[in-house]
């Protein structure tokens, strides 16, 4: 696909994304999806956590930026508002995916100091979850608990860390990460999704999952969340071992994940319930977009953008935009919420909507990742 096909895609997305979520603020004011469910956003299915009041907001805010319409704008700050309470929040560990993608850009855009130190506070109440005998950040399920979506809202402390020159909170930050990659990535680069410890020595005790297939199995979003945890780990550390883990787990993402670039939800669960997880595809292409501009050798910058932007061009496709699917008030089909729990499996989630469009949003921006063509040869899958 040539630059102008996957721009003119691209932009035909961003439209239909205005089209799906004007409808949603304006038929459903005030309210914070999680996934559809029979394509419709409003439902009484249980929601497990309440980890996605940042995503709706957050895409607000890109439709904002880019579009400059006051009317999102206004739309963008006031679901923000909405979740300001959630900075005090001690019952989650998800208050980066509720703070960056909003208040964090908001004040990205204004300066705007208060705004600021409401992503602060975030900051300093996640913290609050550090467990120091095993030094990590306990997930929302117990204190013994370490998942690996918890990668993906440590940036949030070490933001805080960095504007408050606070060396407590950077060692809380720094600590997670090591745990984390310590116990929850393999050796062949791997993760698991959760892991359990002593809570009286510290120990680790054993790998675990939730929303994967097994404990010893690769659940794909959790490998998602983990490439994007260590590329920012590796931005504001510069410590090259979250560098060289970031690189580890992404090889093993697009080692796993047939050339379309859409993984399962799990790639070791033999009887999968879906074909696809496609919110997983679309965080982990705006992580490699991420990664790519972390690396030093061009030709490894070159494979993560590659992969990026040929699984945006599969999601880009009709079998994975909503377009002319009456009835389905998301933009991305094909994603999976908790496949053992039955909740939003092949329908849209909140997340995956958001990460498409970040992702969308990073490539375009881009300039100059677009001024070559793009030649991505479809890889042999050992999977199929
Ligand atoms: N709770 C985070 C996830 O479902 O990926």
């Amino acid at each position: 696909m040539t630059v102008n096909d996957l721009t003119s895609k691209a932009n035909r997305a961003f439209e239909f994304a205005e089209i799906q979520l004007r409808k949603l603020v304006t038929n459903h004011p005030g309210y914070f999806p999680l996934f559809t469910k029979a394509g419709k956003w409003k439902h009484e299915s249980e929601s497990w956590t309440n980890w996605c009041e940042g995503f709706l907001g957050g895409m607000l805010w890109i439709l904002a930026r880019r579009t400059g319409d006051s009317w999102w704008r206004a739309k963008a700050e006031e679901y923000s508002r909405l979740i300001e309470h959630r900075k005090f929040d001690r019952a989650v560990h998800d208050l980066g995916f509720l703070f960056l993608p909003t208040w964090k850009v908001w004040h990205e855009l204004t300066g705007d100091q208060t705004v600021q130190n409401t992503v602060l506070q975030a900051g300093e109440t996640l913290a609050g979850r550090f467990q120091e005998r095993g030094r990590y950040l306990c997930s929302f399920v117990a204190p013994e608990s370490l998942f690996i979506d918890i990668m993906m809202n440590v940036e949030i402390i070490f933001y805080a860390a960095e504007k408050l020159s606070d060396q407590r909170l950077k060692e809380i930050a720094l600590q997670h990460c090591l745990t984390t990659r310590r116990f929850l990535v393999r050796g062949d680069g791997s993760t698991a999704h959760e892991g359990i410890f002593d809570l009286n020595s510290g120990a680790f005790l054993c790998q675990s999952t939730h929303q994967g297939w097994r404990g010893d199995s690769s659940w794909a979003r959790g490998q998602a969340w983990a490439i994007g945890g260590f590329t920012t780990a590796f931005r504001y550390t510069k410590e090259t071992r979250f560098l060289d883990t970031a690189m580890a787990t992404a090889n093993y993402f697009i080692e796993r994940t047939p050339g379309n670039g859409i993984p399962p939800n799990d790639w070791d669960q033999p009887s999968p319930k879906a074909t696809y997880e496609s919110s997983a595809a679309a965080l982990a292409a705006a992580a490699l977009l991420d990664l790519a501009q972390q690396v030093t050798d061009p030709g490894l910058a070159q494979r993560y953008q590659d992969c990026a932007r040929q699984t945006l061009t599969t999601l880009l496709t009709d079998e994975f935009l909503a377009i002319d699917r009456p009835g389905c008030e998301g933009i991305l089909l094909h994603g999976i919420y908790h496949e053992r729990k039955g909740l939003g499996v092949d329908e849209s989630v909140m997340w995956g909507d958001y990460f498409f469009l970040a992702a969308l949003d990073k490539l375009l921006q881009n300039a100059a990742s677009l001024s070559v063509l793009i030649t991505v040869p479809q890889k042999q899958n050992p999977q199929e």
